[in-house]
């Protein structure tokens, strides 16, 4: 029988390929504050800047590769049930190859209906436009799970954690919740790893934190994990 591990991404992973994360740089994300940007009333007051900001963010996808840290992950594919529970809007986990990904705050290539946001659209690396509108006619609006927003995926995220034997916690500064939140419905025998290259501000009891980026450090955690499970 496989083990179950579930890895919980944050920005701090996709960094070294070269995609900015949200706290690093005092507080703005891509020289915008987050706040700005990154919830619904931003969208309602000014659709434009937002849909902009975030077609940007897109088009940069085009031109952006996995990094070691991704792509170690990968190395757990064959022996162990793995699934990436990523706070990331960007693609970097599937163009590494993971398999079972679920996306907690929505992804760049994804647009929604803006009166129906379980109405999903795959749009690639393409510009969200005022003329694109979904089959009734209303305004598309970026797949993103903005500040306020419900979590839909939340519940497949905890019941996956709850059945996780490994939980691999990697570039998350974990002041975003409920996805911080997330590593309290391990069970009690799960070994938890955290890969960081800032001690995060969080409780880490019983928690193996390696104080490395992840290009560097996730290789030291998939190596342990492979070596101890032969
Ligand atoms: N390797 C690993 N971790 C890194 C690296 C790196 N090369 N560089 C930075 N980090 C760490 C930082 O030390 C920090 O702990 O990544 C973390 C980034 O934290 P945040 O910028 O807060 O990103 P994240 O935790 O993913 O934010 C959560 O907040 O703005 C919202 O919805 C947005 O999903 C996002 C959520």
């Amino acid at each position: 029988m496989k083990k179950n591990v579930v890895v919980l991404t944050g920005a701090g992973i996709s960094a070294e390929s070269g995609i900015k994360t949200f706290r690093d740089s005092d507080g703005l994300w891509e020289n915008y504050r987050i706040e700005d940007v990154a919830n619904y009333d931003s969208f309602e007051k000014d659709s434009e800047l937002v849909t902009k900001f975030y077609n940007a963010r897109r088009r940069q996808l085009t031109t952006t590769e996995p990094n070691e840290g991704h792509k170690q992950l990968v190395r757990l594919e064959d022996k162990f049930n793995v699934v990436v529970i990523t706070q990331n809007v960007d693609n970097l986990h599937e163009k590494a190859g993971s398999k079972k990904i679920i996306h907690l705050h929505g992804e760049l290539t994804k647009a929604c209906s803006v009166s129906d946001t379980t109405e999903i659209y795959d749009i690639g690396y393409h510009d969200i436009t005022p003329m694109d509108v979904d089959k009734n006619g209303d305004m598309l609006r970026p797949f993103i799970v903005w500040f306020g927003e419900a979590v839909p995926m939340l519940e497949p995220a905890i019941a996956e954690v709850q059945k996780a034997d490994i939980l691999i916690i990697i570039g998350t500064s974990l002041v975003v919740y409920p996805a911080a939140g997330l590593m309290h419905y391990a069970p009690k025998n799960c070994k938890k790893y955290l890969v960081d290259p800032k001690r995060p501000d969080a409780d880490l009891s019983g928690i193996t934190f390696i104080q490395e980026k992840a290009s560097v450090g996730v290789k030291q955690v998939v190596d342990e994990i492979l070596a101890q499970n032969q």
